[in-house]
């Protein structure tokens, strides 16, 4: 029997929630971010699946662009971060993906390279400090990349910090950054908004949202549920019972003996590890579904294996389906409970999971 860790993947919740993002901001085109093979789920398959209603697709690098294209996918696609070498330049005519440009190399190679790009994307730090052209210097880009007529569009850009926070003056404060600039240059058409802005931010009218870990049904907020928010999980990550066994009080289970019996109790392994992307950090009161009833990890997170206390769960046997995280059980708590964030449990799943995909 081959290892039954599996992660379902449900594309057309993605669709839902591509299709909320849309809703929400009405007068809006809106990118799909499928960097980091869409947050774990599969950019070609999700791509693919999308390719007939997105407005574009968004990545981080040229290699996650061409992937795109090579199996398929004729949408537009952005490369949020620009390239990173010269000779990428042609490759990007090549393939007419949009790129941002966030910095004077970039800008100078893009001129020297001579080639055709339909959308540049001016990214401008507002007050993140990681990428973009500096506000006062902006005028000197846009100025450039609208006269140059190798450029087809230019798009001016911004990425928020802390849109998450909906307490934080952080938000207000780059788009007050924002908008000096683009007072300046109000023919171009903007782009600002991620999962967080999208869903509860008053935007600027009209541009390019980039949605990211919505898409995927998932909050970027602590307090405020996916469900709440009207977003469907796309992943469950289910696995099997493959071992079972009684333990007597004071035995001690798994590494470093970190889970001690109280009383004689039942211990399930399951196989799933940090191995597959599991977090290792897990706590004891992590949420974990055995047929669909409620339990915890008890010791520690192995490489391949964690280990449950189903004693209260009445009858269980090998082979019985255990939920990592889904609909019931969401990464969000999971993630809470391993002091992380769902997008990095999602994001570093690895490929022993298989991905089955529904629609
Ligand atoms: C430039 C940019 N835009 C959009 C996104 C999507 O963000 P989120 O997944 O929070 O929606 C990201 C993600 O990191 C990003 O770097």
């Amino acid at each position: 029997m081959a290892r039954p860790l599996t992660a379902h993947i449900d594309l057309a919740a993605i669709k839902h929630n591509y299709l909320l993002a849309k809703k929400l901001q009405p007068n809006t085109k809106a990118f799909a971010v499928v960097k980091a093979n869409a947050y774990g789920h599969g950019a070609v398959e999700v791509a693919k699946y999308l390719d007939d209603i997105v407005d574009a697709f968004a990545v981080a690098a040229i290699e996650e662009a061409i992937e795109l294209r090579e199996a398929g996918v004729s949408s537009p696609i952005l490369l949020l971060e620009g390239v990173f070498e010269s000779a990428e330049w042609q490759v990007c005519e090549n393939h007419n993906f949009w790129v941002a440009i966030e910095n004077q190399t970039q800008l100078t190679d893009f001129i020297a390279a001579n080639i055709q790009i339909d959308k540049v994307f001016l990214k401008l730090d507002s007050g993140m400090h990681r990428l973009g052209v500096q506000p006062s210097s902006a005028d000197k880009f846009i100025e450039l990349l609208e006269h140059n007529p190798n450029v087809g569009e230019v798009v001016l850009m911004t990425h928020f910090s802390s849109a998450d926070d909906l307490d934080s003056p952080a938000t207000s404060e780059q788009l007050a950054v924002f908008d000096q600039v683009h007072r300046q240059f109000s023919q171009l058409d903007v782009s600002v908004a991620n999962s967080a802005a999208t869903l509860k931010w008053q935007l600027p009218e009209g541009g390019w949202i980039r949605p990211g870990i919505m898409l995927y049904g998932i909050s970027p907020f602590d307090e405020i549920s996916a469900q709440e928010l009207g977003l469907k999980p796309a992943m469950t990550l289910t696995s099997k019972i493959i071992s079972l066994r009684e333990v007597k009080d004071g035995e001690a289970v798994g590494y470093a003996r970190a889970y001690v019996a109280k009383g004689q109790r039942q211990i399930a392994t399951v196989a799933v590890g940090y191995g597959d992307g599991y977090p290792r950090m897990a706590n004891h009161q992590t949420p974990v579904l055995v047929e669909q009833a409620m339990c915890c990890l008890s010791g520690r997170v192995s490489m391949d294996m964690i280990t449950l206390d189903v004693t209260e769960l009445g009858e269980t046997q090998v082979g019985d389906e255990v939920i990592l995280w889904g609909e019931k059980n969401p990464v969000e708590d999971v993630a809470a409970h391993s002091s992380t964030i769902a997008y990095e449990l999602v994001t570093r799943m690895t490929g022993r999971a298989k991905r089955q995909y529904h629609s």
